[in-house]
């Protein structure tokens, strides 16, 4: 049985926050657009440093995707070294191979010099191989990975586990965490000595002038020396990123088993092929299994579900009880590479995005490096992940989604896109029968919204924004709810 709640066990087993809305005109030395796990790692590490910050999230810090991922803490990116020396090349694979291995150890020493408990655990990584082709990518990827001095080894089989693997290649000294309880902390951590936390305040639009730039929020403003754009997709400055991210939803479980939990993080080559780990919370103990990555394009409905992967995960293990289950996006960098660093042409504005499912080690990598670049600090890692690497923006794969113009016989608690004097509509029915109507066309770059019959929510195909039934952003990059309408029944 599948709970009927979407709760992941992160967001379930720690306390709410409640930080207030910003009601007043602020100044500070830096302005943090975003409270996940990018916002406020840097914001620690440039509070650490003596700078004032102020930090702001449209809903709550900590429950967007941060609140909603797997949080395995490795430098083991699938298969990504083979790729990065080939594609770019030796230099910059090794940049991205000690970044990332800094991340780990640096999470290690934040958690214990500021006392932490957030269930860190040390705990192998391994990327498996259930094909022969698939092996062989593995092989080439060990080579590189050895190259590297990264802390790799090959393995033929894959004790406690009924999956029939050609082998797989394993990461020593990787982590895990409770990601919640460790971000609450932090949070903690920075919300005092005049640094600030906001959360229900929306930062719509950014003025950048040479000496500083001003956050609009709905809210107040907020004057900053230097603003950092942490929201996953960059809401600010569309037409840079819109041809280069995409987001991309996957889903997840925290499952009981009848049998003892595999020791190791574990992530397969194909699609249907499972990423699991066990998470032990003092005597408690569950594993996180998820599977299942697609745009919320057209197939989303008619190919993903929970259902499937529930039938995933019990061709493999034994499942006493599915106690939790949810779902999330992230953004992923065409060049499979985050943007960490000033925006292109700007002294005063900086973005990171980009993680591609690797936020973890990737948001502390980012961390340093801002705050290196706003401190005047050289950072060697800078060249590899600077957002300048954008060629100029083009829209080209935009895709414009939705037809419209469906007849409008909606069940209850159902939603279509419907045409009405040339203007698409976004039409719901409640369970009541009562009608809501709003317009169709994201507010983010104009393309249309489908319904999304499982979550009930309008998802934007093009840069994966959501809204709810009424037409509220529930997920950027929007910052504008769809306006109301009118309909004739
Ligand atoms: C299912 C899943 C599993 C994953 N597993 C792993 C893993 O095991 N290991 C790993 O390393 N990575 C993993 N990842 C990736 C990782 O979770 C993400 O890369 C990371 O959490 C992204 O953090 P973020 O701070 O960029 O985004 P978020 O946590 O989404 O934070 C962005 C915040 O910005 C706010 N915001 C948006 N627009 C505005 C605005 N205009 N004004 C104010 N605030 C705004 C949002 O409300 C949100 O709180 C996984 C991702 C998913 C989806
Ligand atoms: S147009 Fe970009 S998310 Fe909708």
């Amino acid at each position: 049985m599948l709970p009927s709640k979407v709760e992941s066990l992160w967001m379930a087993t720690t306390p709410e926050t409640n930080f207030p809305e910003l009601d007043r005109h602020i100044e500070t030395d830096v302005a943090i657009v975003g409270g996940g796990i990018a916002g406020l790692n840097v914001a620690f590490l440039l509070k650490r440093k003596g700078l004032k910050v102020v930090v702001i999230d449209s809903t709550y810090i900590a429950a967007g995707t941060s609140g909603n991922t797997t949080a395995k803490i490795t430098s083991q990116h699938h298969l990504k070294y083979a790729f990065l020396k080939n594609s770019i090349d030796k230099k910059k694979a090794q940049i991205y191979a000690d970044s990332n291995q800094w991340a780990i150890k640096e999470y290690e020493k934040i958690i214990k010099k500021e006392n932490i408990g957030c269930d860190f655990h040390h705990m192998p990584s391994y990327v498996y191989a259930t094909t022969k082709n698939g092996f062989d990518d593995i092989k080439k990827e060990f080579e590189v990975t050895r190259e590297l001095n990264l802390p790799s080894s090959i393995i033929y089989s894959a004790d406690n586990l009924s999956l029939d693997i050609f082998g797989a290649i394993r990461f020593d000294s990787q982590a895990y965490f409770h990601p919640r309880k460790y971000l609450l902390a932090i949070a903690g951590k920075i919300n005092t000595d005049g640094c600030y936390i906001f959360e229900k305040t929306t930062a719509t639009d950014i003025q950048e002038t040479e000496e500083s730039c001003k956050i609009i929020t709905d809210k107040k403003n907020i004057k900053a020396k230097y603003v950092i754009i942490a929201t996953n997709f960059p809401f600010y400055s569309k037409e840079i990123f819109s041809s280069q991210i995409r987001q991309e939803l996957s889903y997840v479980f925290a499952v009981r088993l009848n049998t003892k939990i595999p020791e190791g993080m574990f992530i397969g080559l194909n699609d249907q092929d499972l990423s699991f780990r066990p998470h032990v919370s003092g005597k408690k103990a569950w594993m996180t299994v998820g599977a299942i990555h697609h745009f919320l394009d057209e197939k989303y409905t008619a190919q993903v579900d929970y259902e499937q992967l529930y039938r995933y995960a019990t061709k493999i293990f034994d499942i006493k009880s599915v106690d939790y289950k949810w779902a999330a996006q992230d953004s992923y960098a065409k060049d499979r590479l985050p943007y960490i660093g000033f925006m292109p042409k700007s002294k005063r504005v900086l973005v990171t995005t980009g993680y591609s499912a690797w936020g973890m080690t990737t948001s502390l990598v980012s961390a340093k490096l801002l705050s290196d670049l706003i401190t005047g600090k050289k950072n060697e890692w800078e060249s590899l992940y600077s957002p300048s690497r954008i060629k100029k923006a083009n829209n080209k794969n935009v895709p414009r989604a939705g037809k419209g113009g469906e007849k409008m016989d909606l069940k209850p608690n159902e939603g279509k896109i419907v045409e009405e004097n040339g203007e698409k509509l976004a039409v719901y029915k409640d369970e009541s029968g009562k009608v809501t109507a709003v317009s169709a066309i994201c507010t983010h770059m104009g393309c249309t919204v489908g319904w999304n019959n499982k979550d009930k929510t309008w998802d934007c195909p093009c840069h994966g924004s959501r809204y709810d039934k009424t037409g509220k952003v529930i997920h950027g990059p929007a910052v504008k709810n769809l306006s109301k309408k009118e309909i004739e029944l």
